[in-house]
């Protein structure tokens, strides 16, 4: 992969993250049912995990040289949030979305890291350590079994 294509992957990533980020608060906000308080503060968690490593990820991107942006043009026209629940959401709904899309997540994080490969190990690790902490909290929205 060439350099100018891993920014755009990169940038790509970091739209992605922030877009998944207002919408765990959004879910956040408005969901009720089983297991309601867990998974109300698990999407606060993951709101702020989200944030925490679109940062890391625009910060190495903007230090290669791109210019990573999330103004609402570019979260639209950029992120991929999948099918997004909207109204009053059911804990169950949400815990699928959320399975989902931190799959989804993870696959594209890694496969980026293997495309990375040993040209930019700094890069490669970014892209992985994202991914594992994505994997844990994936684990965690599996956990309630909802
Ligand atoms: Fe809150």
């Amino acid at each position: 992969m060439n350099n100018s294509k891993k920014l755009e992957r990169l940038n790509e990533e970091v739209a992605r993250l922030y877009t998944l980020s207002l919408v765990a608060k959004q879910v956040h906000w408005n969901m009720k049912g089983q297991n309601f308080l867990s998974i109300h503060q698990l999407l606060d968690t993951l709101a702020t995990e989200l944030r925490d490593i679109a940062d890391e990820t625009a910060e190495r991107s903007s230090a290669l040289g791109s210019v990573p942006e999330i103004s609402p043009h570019t979260l639209v026209a950029q992120s991929f949030a999948g099918n997004v629940p909207s109204g009053k959401v059911s804990t169950e709904e949400a815990a699928k979305y959320f399975r989902e899309v931190l799959g989804d997540e993870i696959d594209s994080l890694v496969e980026l890291a293997k495309t990375i490969s040993d040209s930019d190990p700094i890069t490669q690790d970014i892209c992985i350590a994202s991914a594992r902490k994505l994997s844990k909290l994936q684990w965690l929205f599996q956990s309630h079994g909802l």
